[in-house]
């Protein structure tokens, strides 16, 4: 008989100290991120890949053997569906060099209308599952119209922390699912340490990136997605925003779970994280050959999901660049908004600042020849455009 889900434990992604997934957790004592794991094993012999892809409607859910979640009763869902992957190859006419396949997996179609959905709908339907009543996060915004609007949903209550220059469209999404909204003038480290301070006092329950272990669980749905949609054979390459990183992180996990299940065939994916000139920690890390990323002073980016001047899951980023063999490429806010402008005009696809970065590091990689012709290349569009002030 097969379980609901096969999460067996926590292990932290440095030392390897498992921790219980019974309880609530939220990162390992030595101060890394936690990585959940599952029964592989026992999954490979008791569900079918193809009756799981073939699960109807197609969404997130339908992934719940690899999602932490162990009472189907917990979960909580706004009707996830599966993103599009849309082919766009025919703005490579433009470019020099012929391509495989260019696409845009699109994730402004999501709950909140950007891939922050996949996150909180596992990490709030898990930390309901583990007796969770007050939720909080420090966000760049989207991260917060995520929690406050999967929190509305579970009946509990949220806090939302961001700095004063967030996207007022946002700001205003967050306010009406409820949300405690407080912002201050500062980023988004000093909107982490807000909520630690009064964590404890108020009983808050902190969502912040990779503090709590089960937001890169609801993002590896991304990676499974994938899998479907192009045959269960990875693409060759994969650009991603990279703020916090939990995306990637997801991506990457998915498809070594993907792989150890037996089910994806050929070369993983090359990860490639894509950041914005005015913060780029792990693209300065990548280049000087780290295993960590130091922190970035002054960030500023019109990409605000990219302001994240020191990631918390920067060894995590790193690894999974360099296992794939991708790189890190900074893209300048001239060169993602025009990539956000000609992609709405070429293709008719409204992507977010973040999202448009992706495209704009795919042309330089082309034109710097890091990225092979033959390549399929996926771009990972993070939200809709819908969702930037200008
Ligand atoms: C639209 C958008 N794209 C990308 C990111 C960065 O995501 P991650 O923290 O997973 O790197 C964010 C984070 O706020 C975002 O809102």
């Amino acid at each position: 008989m097969s379980r609901f889900s096969y999460l067996t434990h926590l292990e932290c992604s440095e030392s390897g100290a498992t921790a219980p997934s019974d309880r609530l957790q939220t990162f390992s004592e030595d101060g890394f991120p936690f990585l959940a794991r599952y029964d592989l094993k026992a999954l490979s012999e008791e569900v079918d890949r193809d009756r799981w892809s073939a699960r109807r409607p197609s969404g997130f859910w339908n992934y719940h053997e690899l999602l932490p979640v162990q009472d189907p009763a917990n979960v909580v869902s706004l009707g996830e569906t599966q993103t599009p992957l849309i082919e766009i190859s025919t703005v490579l006419e433009k470019i020099p060099g012929r391509f495989g396949k260019l696409y845009v997996k699109d994730e402004g179609r999501l709950p909140t209308h950007s891939f922050k959905a996949r996150g909180m709908a596992a990490a709030v339907s898990k930390a309901r599952e583990l007796g969770v009543t007050h939720c909080a996060v420090p966000s760049a915004g989207n991260a917060g119209a995520a929690l406050s609007a999967y929190a509305a949903r579970a009946g509990l209550t949220s806090v939302v922390v961001c700095p004063n220059d967030t996207h007022e469209t946002i700001l205003n999404e967050i306010r009406q699912y409820g949300a405690e909204l407080i912002t201050i003038d500062g980023l988004i480290q000093d909107c982490g340490k807000y909520i630690r301070e009064r964590a404890g006092e108020h009983g808050w329950f902190d969502f912040s990136t990779l503090k709590e272990p089960y937001r890169i669980e609801g993002k590896k749905t991304i990676a499974f997605e994938l899998a479907v949609q192009l045959d269960w054979k990875p693409p060759s390459v994969i650009f991603y925003p990279t703020g916090g990183g939990t995306g990637l992180i997801a991506i990457w996990k998915a498809y070594h779970e993907l792989k150890e299940l037996g089910w994806i065939d050929g070369p993983l994916p090359r990860m490639i994280a894509v950041q914005a000139a005015g913060c780029a920690p792990i693209v300065k890390a990548w280049e000087d050959g780290d295993i960590k990323a130091g922190p970035w002073p002054d960030a500023t980016t019109r990409a605000l999901g990219l302001r994240v001047p020191a990631a918390f899951g920067d060894r995590l980023i790193l690894r999974g660049v360099r296992e794939s063999d991708g790189f890190a490429i900074a893209v300048s806010d001239e060169e993602l908004s025009a990539a956000k402008t000609e992609l709405a005009r070429e293709t008719g696809l409204l992507c977010c600042l973040e999202g448009a970065a992706t495209y704009a590091a795919f042309k330089v990689a082309v034109e710097r020849s890091m990225i092979s012709e033959a390549d399929t290349v996926v771009c990972f569009n993070s939200g809709s455009g819908l969702k930037d002030d200008a």
